[in-house]
């Protein structure tokens, strides 16, 4: 770590395309921990506000909305451009309140076996200018979240117990976070080891943004601003039929007839597939149909012939040949 505070600013009009005045700390350099920019990412504009006062204003953010609809790739993406040090840090149910707190590790000194405590992730971070990303914070255990509700009250002080220490974060420390649900638990069976968070947990961030499916437009702009070779006439009126696909599964979804959402990421997948397959309906197949339970497919197949006006041809299976 190079920098120890922004030493520059970025207009958020110009970098971000918001029609707001604001001027945002920013870094000069870009260390390691400052994410790649991808230069095709769409920015939501109440999300990027959201997330821009997080780093202007030292505002806890949280970002909220159903999968693959950009929420982790969108904080990072903000970051990239500030070349604000980025850690993103995934709760889902492995992480143990020692990975972030750090603990006790047998070291070799001079030939001799020695304990140490080695800092985890949120020492780590706590004490330098980044912005941690609590990532899928909805499914954190228990004893994670005892850790990192303390670091949301308001002087965010880490106090390491077991060493006897109070670490006071570092006043470009930024925290965010990614949910799937807004603590509800998994009200729709949809997310699986999403734990119920109380409302003081949700109290704590001051800012909860919302991040979900585009209109049709945004994401037609998205897919095909991942895949340059779709951007010709035919290209894109392949990728709206595919969102219109997508579209009509997750109404489906909204009434309750089908209970597997297809996310932009997988109508991204199901393109990059057509251009590996050749062919559109083999593609909706693998990328999506097969993840679905299988009374579920014929309607699912519906919403494929609706749009593209095909049967999705069963033979078409990979795997099916022999
Ligand atoms: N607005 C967007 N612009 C460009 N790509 C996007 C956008 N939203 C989502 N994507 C792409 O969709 C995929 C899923 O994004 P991700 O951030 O992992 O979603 P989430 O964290 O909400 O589950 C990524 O490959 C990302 O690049
Ligand atoms: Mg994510």
């Amino acid at each position: 770590m190079t920098l120890a505070r922004p030493d520059t600013t970025v207009n958020a009009r110009e970098a971000f395309g918001l029609d707001t005045d604001l001027v945002v700390p920013a870094f000069r350099e870009a260390d390691e921990h400052v994410p790649d920019i991808d230069a095709d990412y769409r920015f939501n504009p109440d999300v990027t506000r959201a997330l821009l006062a997080g780093f202007t204003r030292n505002r806890r953010v949280l970002v909220q909305g159903l999968h693959g609809t950009g929420k982790s790739t969108h904080i990072e993406q903000v970051a990239a451009r500030l070349n604000w040090p980025c850690l993103r840090v995934n709760l889902d149910g492995h992480i143990s309140r020692l990975d972030l707190v750090g603990r006790d590790a047998v070291v070799v000194r001079e030939g001799q076996q020695v304990t140490e405590f080695q800092e985890g992730v949120v020492p780590w971070a706590l004490q330098r200018p980044v912005a941690l990303v609590l990532d899928e914070y909805d499914a954190g255990r228990p004893d994670v979240m005892f850790v990192l509700q303390r670091l949301l009250e308001r002087d965010g002080k880490l106090t390491l117990t077991d060493q006897n220490r109070v670490l006071t974060p570092h006043p470009y420390f930024r925290m965010f976070a990614t949910a799937n649900t807004v603590g509800l638990g998994n009200l729709n069976g949809l997310y699986h080891g999403a734990q119920r968070l109380n409302h003081a947990q949700i109290d704590r961030w001051n800012i909860v943004a919302a991040l979900n499916y585009l209109p049709a437009d945004e994401e037609i702009a998205i897919v095909l601003a991942r895949l340059p070779q779709l951007r010709s006439e035919a290209g894109r009126d392949l990728v709206s039929s595919m969102v219109a696909v997508a579209d009509l599964t997750r109404q489906a979804f909204r009434v309750g007839d089908l209970s597997t959402l297809m996310s932009p990421r997988t109508v991204i997948s199901w393109a990059e597939n057509v251009e590996v397959f050749g062919n559109t309906a083999l593609a909706f197949r693998l990328s999506f149909l097969n993840k679905c339970d299988e009374a579920e497919r014929p309607l699912i197949a519906e919403c494929f012939q609706r749009c593209f006006d095909q049967e999705l041809d069963e033979s078409g299976q990979l795997g099916t040949a022999a």
